[in-house]
């Protein structure tokens, strides 16, 4: 594919040697950061100055960054500085919640808002190039790193993606307050067999195409710098030495302009996937249209004795090497290496004021109130509240997975929260249970300085304390669920329910009678079927990031009443996963709630979710009336505007997401159900109605055929709106 030619970028092309192009090819971390793979990289200085190191990661800090710099720049023959990458999952210092709980706000300005807050705080601390978005579908919970994406749905996945784009690149890459963002792993990497990380991927082009490839072209569309490989393989070729997709698809399909860079020494991993040795994976890659080499060295040590024996071509090698020396130059590194080196700039723009409200406000949005018993909450400020619970004041496990650059110990832990926003309130803590009382899982779970600690008391002795302190309360707060680092990468489950140890003291707890409201922290859907049915209120809270104890008080106590809303769906059992919403009729459809012989269902559960894809409380109520399309007839390049009424029938102000989900009655290969084409975030005063507008366009009519071929077909569509994905309203058009 051709790229683009920049005189500057091929003066330099024109001077190099074959050893410094793959050097350009090489990135490295020197510690400094977090590993994720078990080699690390050796010797970076020295190899910086013999011009065989294109970008870092795991360096940050203007003054190291600086010198990182002045080592290219003063040292290496041709001084061509390095790009500077960094794991900015969920915002830089100012920790924001898990992807998956950004993602439940359905609110794409905020997201957009959020990226762009974290490049202006990564850029202060000298990084130029994020690895984020993550936009991985997954419909497997057992998948830890469900944590790190958006969720199911490849429409929500794409406007989420999109939104990341521009707020981490900005209108101007050389701008020294944005970064290049890296849109991974491409691809498919959320449909890993069996939820476990790392493992195979097998699926068809046409449920590729529909359902999990368009978040990946979505950020391509919205201009996204550099591309991620994933660590599976997609029809038996790992992604990072797969030619259709980073070739094919990537560059030729979608017009990818970016560089591709592989995963933590997924180029040597091939070896291990079984395709061949070092310098055999290298050139694969290498020829696949890989351009980076992350951490393991292969192109390094292995592409110039491919050009010797005709395995590669210098030709390919300069290509990868134009296009990171694009990239460096479209950051404007070229033009002043040390940009992103300005000393001031921490104190001004990292972990301010404003930035900690916004993280508040942004962890607010993203909580889903899955249940309010009696309508318990919210609370009141003055109440006599029993806090308990393993995570009630525990600083290690508020900012979630993958916050590598988030400090545990500057969040606010829940106690801690509650006072700050209702210092009235009586508040008595006692921690009730460990975590897990599973040794092994503590230890597997305390990577990254994170720890799982198990309290030396018995868990008898800690659970009548818990029950002691409830005593006298009005309310029992319990808050309880996963620890950060039983979600993320490498910590997939078998077992997604609360841990026994914890579900010992919930269950006491609603054994007393007084109200009770879990406040659930998790990485990923949880199985709470058991604790659903207890009499109790259930508020999901994700890992909330640094304002974590502050934006729960918040909702807590009604200063902001909860609009979240589910992006995956939540199993009643770990046997009914893969579950999503957009998923197929079968010719033999059951019925939802009532098991019928000889029908698509269990013997032993229902097939519906316990809580489904898009669905979330408020403490007011919305009715839905008035469904009304403009046309009842459309041709082919037409698109439909679907009006509808929405209530606030309840006693509170509150925010609803409005969903449009599509019904496309006949077609070519079997349709989905129904699939989310439309949404919208939209606040009513108590007693208020709007009328909202959701416009279908004609490419949402379309879908990839068995051909692959992106297209409509005539028929009767039907349109659902609604608060969740079980919406009930409808209405129908038809296409011509
Ligand atoms: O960006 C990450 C990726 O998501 C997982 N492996 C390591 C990379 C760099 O830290």
């Amino acid at each position: 594919v051709a790229q683009e030619k920049i005189p500057e970028v091929e003066a330099l092309l024109s001077k190099m040697t074959l050893e410094e192009k793959i050097g350009q090819l090489n990135l490295l971390t020197p510690g400094g950061g977090i590993a994720t793979g078990s080699v690390v990289s050796e010797n970076v200085e020295a190899k910086i100055k013999a011009g065989q190191v294109g970008g870092l990661f795991g360096v940050s800090g203007p003054e190291k960054v600086r010198q990182a710099q002045e080592i290219a720049i003063k040292n290496s023959r041709l001084k061509i500085p390095l790009l500077i990458g960094s794991d900015i999952i969920h915002g830089y210092k100012t920790t924001y919640p898990i992807p998956l709980g950004v993602a439940s706000s359905w609110n794409m300005e905020l997201i957009e808002n959020a990226a762009k807050m974290a490049a202006k705080e990564a850029t202060a601390d000298g990084i130029n190039w994020n690895f984020s978005p993550m936009v991985d579908i997954s419909r497997d919970a057992r998948w830890g790193r469900i944590s790190e994406g958006s969720g199911e749905d490849a429409f929500l996945g794409s406007a989420i993606a999109k939104a990341m784009v521009r707020g981490y690149q900005g209108k101007d890459l050389s701008d020294a307050y944005t970064m290049m963002a890296t849109v991974k792993h491409l691809a498919l990497y959320g449909a890993v067999e069996a939820g476990r990380d790392y493992n195979s991927v097998d699926m068809s082009k046409v449920k590729m195409y529909n359902q999990y490839l368009p978040p990946y072209q979505a950020a391509v569309d919205a201009g996204v710098g550099s591309a991620m490989t994933s660590f599976n393989d997609i029809d038996g070729i790992p992604a990072t030495g797969n030619k259709w997709l980073i070739t094919d698809l990537l560059r030729k399909q979608w017009g990818f302009k970016g560089f591709v860079v592989s995963d933590y020494t997924s180029v040597n991993e091939m070896t291990a996937h079984g395709l061949g040795d070092l310098q055999a994976v290298s050139a694969q890659a290498l020829n696949a249209g890989l351009d980076m080499d992350m951490v393991g060295e292969g192109f390094l040590t292995t592409l110039k004795k491919s050009v010797e024996e005709g395995k590669v071509t210098e030709e390919a090698i300069t290509i990868a090497c134009r296009r990171i020396l694009t990239a460096k130059h479209q950051l404007g590194l070229f033009d002043d290496p040390y940009k992103y080196s300005d000393t001031s700039r921490p104190k001004k723009d990292i972990l301010t004021v404003e930035n900690r409200t916004a993280a508040r406000k942004i962890a607010t949005q993203s909580f889903v109130l899955l249940k309010n018993e009696n309508n318990v909450l919210p609370l009141k400020k003055d109440a006599k509240i029993a806090l308990v619970g393993p995570l009630a004041n525990d600083k290690n496990n508020m900012l979630g997975t993958w916050a590598p650059t988030g400090d545990p110990q500057l969040s606010i832990p829940v106690l801690e929260g509650l006072k700050n926003v209702a210092p009235k309130a009586k508040i008595t803590y006692a921690k009730g249970a460990n975590i897990t009382n599973d040794t092994e899982l503590a230890k597997r779970a305390n990577v990254f300085g994170l720890r799982v600690d198990i309290d030396k008391r018995t868990p008898e002795t800690m659970l009548a304390e818990a029950l002691k302190n409830s005593e006298n309360a009005d309310v029992i707060v319990a808050v309880v669920g996963e620890a950060s680092e039983f979600a993320g990468e490498a910590a997939s489950r078998t077992e997604i329910s609360i841990p026994q140890s914890q579900k010992k003291l919930i269950n006491a707890l609603a054994e007393t009678g007084k109200p009770v409201v879990l406040v659930l922290f998790s990485g990923r859907p949880l199985t709470i079927s058991h604790e659903f049915n207890l009499p109790v209120s259930i508020l999901q809270v994700w890992n909330p990031g640094i304002e974590a104890g502050n934006a729960i008080a918040d909702v807590l106590f009604g200063d902001y009443n909860p609009s979240g809303k589910l992006t995956a769906s939540w199993p009643r059992n770990v046997g009914q996963i893969p579950i999503y919403h957009s998923m197929k009729n079968t010719g033999r459809p059951a019925p939802t709630h009532q098991f019928e012989k000889f029908k698509s269902n269990y013997l032993d559960s229902e097939i519906s979710p316990l809580f489904p894809f898009g669905y979330g409380l408020s403490y007011t109520t919305f009715e839905y009336s008035s469904i009304a399309v403009d046309k009842k007839k459309i041709t082919q390049n037409e698109g439909v505007n679907v009006s509808f009424s929405v209530k606030n029938t309840g006693n509170y102000d509150g925010e609803e997401v409005v969903q449009l989900y599509l019904k496309d009655e006949v077609r070519s290969i079997t349709p989905p159900k129904r699939q989310l084409k439309g949404f919208k975030k939209v606040f009513l005063k108590k007693g208020e109605t709007k009328t909202v507008t959701i416009t279908l366009s004609a490419d949402d009519l379309k879908f990839y055929n068995s051909e692959l071929e992106f297209v409509s077909e005539p028929g009767k569509f039907m349109v659902f709106v609604g608060g969740n994905s079980n919406a009930e309203l409808s209405a129908e058009f038809e296409l011509e």
